[in-house]
């Protein structure tokens, strides 16, 4: 097999063979293919696309690129969610040891934020002591015993795809329905959990801008899912405004822990909850409230014991960035738009997120948002507020907030809130 072979059969919309699948992604995890072999590839795929056939066999082959988790030996239906990323998507957080208070037992191997979206371990490092890498036997105790973990994936889990996805990210070829499906439901296979709820975000701040591309990708991940014999269901949920009322790693975890306390933000607990039925009824666990669990103190206290089981200090102050600015309203009105991307893209310059890989995030840095849209809001009054350690950043991170990104328009003028779920694919 020889892999210019391969970029030309995509390249000239051709089906690409199961055992040129098998060779390619193969040969490209052992380096045999190189970067730049694959990411002409990729790009064809992007722009050619591919079948349900080819898919089904990319993901396979990246499940087989590595090892396989076996979460059989526990007593609890296990039972994980994926989100593909949003801006204030803090839902991990209060929704693991949520569904773990109710049951069930919550695998949830997370990564860190790239770009303008953040990342659930880069949040949950900002409390002091807490720890994403576990060993397999640390993961398989916490589990047993507290029933929810949330760490890093080991370097084992579906290796093609961690180099592929680096690869992708700088070469422009993150967009493509097949090779996000492919990357998602690989990792989330190969970690073994018995179901699985997907968020699939749509809008400004999301991969997925339009409500029709994001139900291809829902069904797309669904199916590889329902092949795999993973019970998958995925909410499109909206993320043209941030969720909640933070951006930014401490700052998501306080909101988170308000939540848990029984308080927060009502698109956060709404989705937290929607979220947590899904995963119950996933995991075939009836007749018990979500709702109840986070307002009698029974997620909190798993909470408590996941973060301490980690290494966390659930009591510790958490990290605030040194300086702050705050954005008033320029007049008397409504605010009827406050843009995803605008405040996850204002976030990341303030040092809530990274650049490249390598980089650190700052723990305080980020965006609190005193009006949601459709609140009304008096001249003058704060808007949003702007934190990081770097005041030097203030002025580009007021860049991404320019007038597209925020509109207040004229007072008494009605704007109807869009749901936060927006559909059910199964
Ligand atoms: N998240 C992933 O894990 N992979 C993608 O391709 C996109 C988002």
């Amino acid at each position: 097999m020889d892999v210019i072979s391969v970029i030309r059969t995509k390249r000239d919309h051709g089906e690409l063979s199961d055992e040129q699948i098998d060779w390619v992604v193969d040969a490209y995890t052992r380096g045999a293919v190189a970067d730049e072999q694959m990411s002409a590839l990729a790009m064809a795929i992007l722009l050619n696309g591919m079948t349900e056939r080819e898919i089904s066999r990319w993901t396979a082959a990246m499940i087989g690129s590595g090892e396989r988790l076996d979460f059989s030996a526990l007593s609890r239906p296990t039972v994980d969610k994926h989100s593909t990323g949003g801006v204030g998507d803090k839902i991990t957080l209060p929704l693991a040891p949520l569904v773990a208070a109710c049951g069930a037992a919550v695998p949830q191997l997370s990564g860190r934020g790239l770009g303008h979206t953040g990342g659930t371990l880069d949040k949950l490092e900002s409390i002091p002591g807490w720890r994403a890498r576990l060993s397999g036997e640390e993961v398989l105790r916490v589990l047993e015993e507290v029933g929810a973990v949330i760490c890093a994936a080991g370097e084992g889990l579906a290796p093609a795809d961690r180099k592929l996805y680096a690869l992708r990210d700088v070469t422009g070829t993150v967009e493509s329905i097949p090779l996000i499906a492919s990357s998602i439901m690989s990792k989330k296979i190969a970690e073994g959990t018995g179901s699985l709820v997907l968020d699939v975000k749509v809008g400004t701040g999301a991969f997925m801008k339009t409500l029709d591309d994001a139900r291809e990708l829902a069904r797309t991940m669904v199916a590889l899912g329902g092949d795999a014999g993973v019970r998958t269901v995925a909410l499109l949920t909206d993320m043209s405004t941030p969720l909640g009322r933070t951006a930014g790693n401490a700052l998501e975890v306080r909101e988170s822990v308000e939540v848990l306390a029984g308080g927060g933000p009502s698109d956060v607990v709404d989705l937290t909850v929607a979220l947590a039925r899904e995963m119950l009824a996933g995991a075939g666990i009836d007749g018990v409230d979500p709702a109840d669990a986070l307002r009698d103190g029974r997620a909190m206290d798993v909470w408590r014991r996941m973060i301490t089981a980690q290494g966390g200090d659930p009591d510790a102050p958490l990290p605030t960035a040194r300086e702050t600015h705050t954005v008033t309203a320029p007049r008397d009105g409504v605010l009827t738009r406050l843009d995803a991307y605008a405040v996850g893209l204002a976030a990341w310059r303030l040092g809530a997120g990274r650049a490249r890989k390598e980089d650190a995030v700052q723990a305080g840095a980020g965006v609190e948002l005193h009006a949601k849209p459709g609140e009304s809001v008096r001249a003058g009054q704060p808007l949003l507020t702007l934190h990081t350690d770097t005041p030097e950043v203030f002025q580009y991170a007021l860049g991404a907030l320019d007038a597209d990104a925020l509109t207040i328009s004229p007072p008494g003028t009605p704007h109807a809130a869009r749901p936060v779920v927006l559909e059910r694919i199964a």
